[in-house]
This record gives structure tokens, C-alpha cells and sequence, in this order.
């Protein structure tokens, strides 16, 4: 049973009224709209930021909303809570909606938090009893308590959006949009929101949510939508969404690293190296668990890594290490054969250092990797690489928390119980 059916439904903007987006400014316009237009030819700067949309959401259902920036993504959670209308095509909702768009978005700036709770009770057509009996629950959840009767004009774009998430995420909408903007909350709150959410998911609610968290929608979501231009570029189960979006979107895009493509799809960042005088890293290569030379693998998949090196002196006690880096450069894996026991004795001139793994770890997104080259315990490496090699991870075996673990669980069976558990009690 579809809560929402969205047809063929459009939105139309004009280029010389960009962002201009408050409701005021949305009223307005509508105002405007309404007398002859006093501009050129309609048309001529006019375009689509929501183009054609057909979706049917069923009830229950969590929905993910992905795409780049400016997509129409929020404008579609706009159309749905009725804050902007469309220019074509029809919108169905059965039920009450509530929404956490914009930072603000609902609240009169001159009244009070606790006022601003009770208005938007009463817009979701709720009693006032009824409100107040959820009163306490939405100001403890917003931890909002002290500033609960100042006028939320003082509030921080946090702040508002404490207040926003935890009135709209306990008043029991028949369906909850919630936008990007949680992000501006703090990571505590952010986890918190993402509990609610899930928790307000479990008890049934449809839920629309929109996030550029890949790993939360792909935790959060039923169904993901990819939007790209306006349009829906492609529907269904989040890995597989999630998956697509990364290789249209994220992979496609050089800026997003800065780094130049060579034809193997390995990236280059230029053939500086800092150091190679006495020995030197000539590539880095990634292979998949077919052996394929690869720059793209999925979560869980094994992974092998090649070091080609060439030396110019006689090195002693070697240690090659592989660094992978997100793109706001913090450090997720340190792979290293100083630590895992590999010894290296005899080393030729040139050769090849490999490094398997039959599971790798690292959750979805694009990795810039370093090389390095150096002898145990010395400070200055032989040769480093840095941020050179990149690795795109796409979603593979599921992840629950930060990485990707192997894991084999059984249940031992009862002659083995016994002799543990007495085992264990020698030990208390
Ligand atoms: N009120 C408006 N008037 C004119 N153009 C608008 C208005 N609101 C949005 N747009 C335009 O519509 C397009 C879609 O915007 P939208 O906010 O839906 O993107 P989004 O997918 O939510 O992006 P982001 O990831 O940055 O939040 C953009 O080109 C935007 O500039
Ligand atoms: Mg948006």
C-alpha cells in the first residue's frame, strides 16, 4: 500500500531568482505569480530542478534520497511536505507530514522554543493536551532545556535543529522527511537522530530521508533514490544504488581528488618522489581476487597489492608500508611489514613486494594510498610515495560500525562446552 505516489511531478525554477529559498521569499513569489509577469518571454531562464519524478513510497518504508549537490533533493522533500508546490504532474500523501528541512524551516524566529513547539503541534493538527503531553519527552530528546523560553531567533543553526528534529520525530507524523541539515548538528546528536530514526522506522513509520552519509543510508534506508539533474538516475536496494551513485558520481569526478587518471584507472599524482636516491617505489598496483589489476574493489572482497621497487645500494633489513588515506586526508589503514612479522633478508636489485589480504576491510568511498620504502627503525624512508595510488572501495559484504571484519561464529557443541567451562574454572 503506497503512503506517497509522486506523478510525473515537476519543478520548475527560474535561473534569476537562485537562492532565494526562505518561505517568505517562496510566498512571495507565489504572490507574484499571480500577476501578469513583467519579465521576458516565460521560458527563457526557466529550468527544471525536479523533472518527471514518478515514485511510489509504501507505508513503513524508509526511503534514501542520494545525489550530488543541487540534484533537487531537498526540493523534492519540499514538494512532499507541501512547503513548495509543483509545476506539473500530481502528489499524493496519505497521512500528516512532518519535516526537518531547512534549519529553521516551521519555527516563527520571534517566539519562544516552547512556543514553537506548541505552534507546530497544532499545524500537525494535534490538540494542545496532546502536545503537552509530549512536551517533556521532545525537550529532553532536544537537550534544549535551559534555552527552552528564549526566542528561537537566539538559537544556533544547532540549536534549531535539536528543536526541529526532536518536535518533528516524536509528534507521530504518518510520514517524517528529514534533510541533510541534522548535519549541522554535533556528532552526539547526530548518532542520537540516526537512533530515533531507526527506532521511529522499527515502530513503523514511513520515513524520506535525505543524506550524503552513505554508510547511514545504507543502514538507515529500505530503498535508496539516486537524483541527478532533477531526475531519477536509478532505484532499489542501497547497496546497489549506493554502488552506482559512487561510480557516476564520486569515481567519475577527477576534482574530487585532484588527481589525473592514467589509462589503468590508477591515479597519478605526478613522479615526484621525496626521497629514491638509494632505492625507489616505480608503482603500486591493486589486483582483485581474480588476480585482474584493479582500482576498484567492494567491501570484504580480497585484495592484493604489488610494491615494484628498485634499489641502487645495498639495503639492509627493508620495510615497505602501505598508507590509505580518506579524501579529507585522515588515515584509516596502516599496512605494514614492520609489524607483521614479514622479514625481508635478501633483497634483489629489483623486485616485487606483495601484500594479500583475503578480506579487506575498508567500508565504501575512494582512498588515496602512500608508499614507502625504508629500512627498519630509520626515520628518513628510502623512497616515499605520497597519496599517489588510489583505491575505490564500493559496498560488498555489509558493515555494521566503522570497518569490515571476517567473522566465523558457531556454537560449540557440548562435549567441547564441558571441557571449556572447566577449563575456565581452573582459571577462577
Ligand atoms: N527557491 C528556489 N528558486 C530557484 N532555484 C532553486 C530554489 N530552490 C532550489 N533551487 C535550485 O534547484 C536545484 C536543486 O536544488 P536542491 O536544493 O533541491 O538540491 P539538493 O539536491 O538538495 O542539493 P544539496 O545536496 O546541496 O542539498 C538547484 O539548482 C537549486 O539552485
Ligand atoms: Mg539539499
Amino acid at each position: 500500500m503506497s503512503i506517497v505516489v509522486l506523478d510525473k511531478v515537476s519543478k520548475k525554477y527560474r535561473l534569476s531568482r537562485l537562492g532565494s529559498k526562505s518561505i517568505r521569499e517562496e510566498l512571495g513569489r507565489m504572490m507574484n505569480n499571480l500577476k501578469p509577469s513583467s519579465r521576458g518571454q516565460a521560458g527563457s531562464d526557466e529550468f527544471y530542478a525536479v523533472k518527471e519524478v514518478d515514485l511510489a513510497v509504501k507505508r513503513g518504508e524508509t526511503i534514501g534520497f542520494i545525489g550530488p549537490n543541487g540534484s533537487g533533493k531537498s526540493t523534492l522533500l519540499k514538494l512532499l511536505a507541501r512547503i513548495i508546490y509543483p509545476s506539473e504532474g500530481k502528489i499524493m500523501v496519505g497521512g500528516s507530514v512532518a519535516s526537518l528541512i531547512e534549519v529553521g524551516a516551521g519555527f516563527h524566529p520571534e517566539l519562544t522554543g516552547r512556543e514553537n513547539i506548541f505552534l507546530y503541534g497544532s499545524i500537525m493538527g494535534m490538540k494542545k493536551a496532546e502536545v503537552a503531553k509530549k512536551f517533556d519527552r521532545i525537550v529532553e530528546f532536544s537537550e534544549m532545556e535551559k534555552f527552552i523560553d528564549t526566542p528561537v531567533k537566539r538559537y544556533s543553526s544547532g540549536m534549531y535543529v535539536r528543536l526541529g528534529f526532536a518536535v518533528a520525530a516524536h509528534i507521530n507524523p504518518a510520514v517524517l522527511l528529514v534533510d541533510e541539515v541534522l548535519a549541522v548538528g554535533d556528532a552526539n546528536f547526530q548518532s542520537k537522530c540516526q537512533q530515533r530514526i531507526e527506532q521511529l522506522r522499527r515502530g513503523g513509520m514511513t520515513i524520506a530521508f535525505v543524506s550524503h552519509d552513505m554508510p547511514a543510508v545504507e543502514r538507515l534506508c529500505d530503498r535508496v533514490v539516486f537524483i541527478s539533474k532533477g531526475q531519477i538516475k536509478a532505484v532499489g536496494k542501497p547497496q546497489d544504488v549506493i554502488s552506482i551513485y559512487y561510480n557516476e558520481v564520486l569515481f567519475a569526478k577527477k576534482s574530487s581528488t585532484g588527481l589525473a587518471q592514467n589509462n589503468t584507472g590508477l591515479a597519478i599524482e605526478s613522479q615526484t618522489s621525496l626521497y629514491g636516491q638509494n632505492a625507489e617505489i616505480l608503482s603500486v598496483k591493486f589486483f582483485n581476487g581474480d588476480g585482474q589489476e584493479t582500482d576498484t574493489i567492494s567491501t570484504g572482497d580480497k585484495l592484493t597489492a604489488r610494491i615494484h621497487y628498485r634499489t641502487y645500494t645495498q639495503i639492509e633489513d627493508p620495510v615497505f608500508e602501505l598508507l590509505f588515506y580518506s579524501p579529507d586526508d585522515r588515515l584509516y589503514t596502516h599496512l605494514t611489514t614492520a609489524i607483521n612479522g614479514t622479514n625481508i633478508d635478501s633483497l634483489p636489485d629489483e623486485g616485487i613486494v606483495e601484500f594479500d589480504c583475503s578480506e579487506f576491510g575498508l567500508t565504501p568511498g575512494i582512498y588515496k594510498t602512500d608508499a614507502i620504502f625504508s629500512q627498519r627503525g630509520s626515520v628518513a624512508p628510502y623512497d616515499l610515495k605520497p597519496r599517489q595510488y588510489i583505491l575505490k572501495v564500493l559496498p560488498g559484504k555489509s558493515v555494521r560500525g566503522m570497518f569490515y571484519n571476517p567473522q566465523q561464529w558457531r556454537l560449540l557443541p557440548p562435549a567441547e562446552t564441558i571441557s571449556v567451562q572447566s577449563a575456565d574454572s581452573n582459571f577462577g
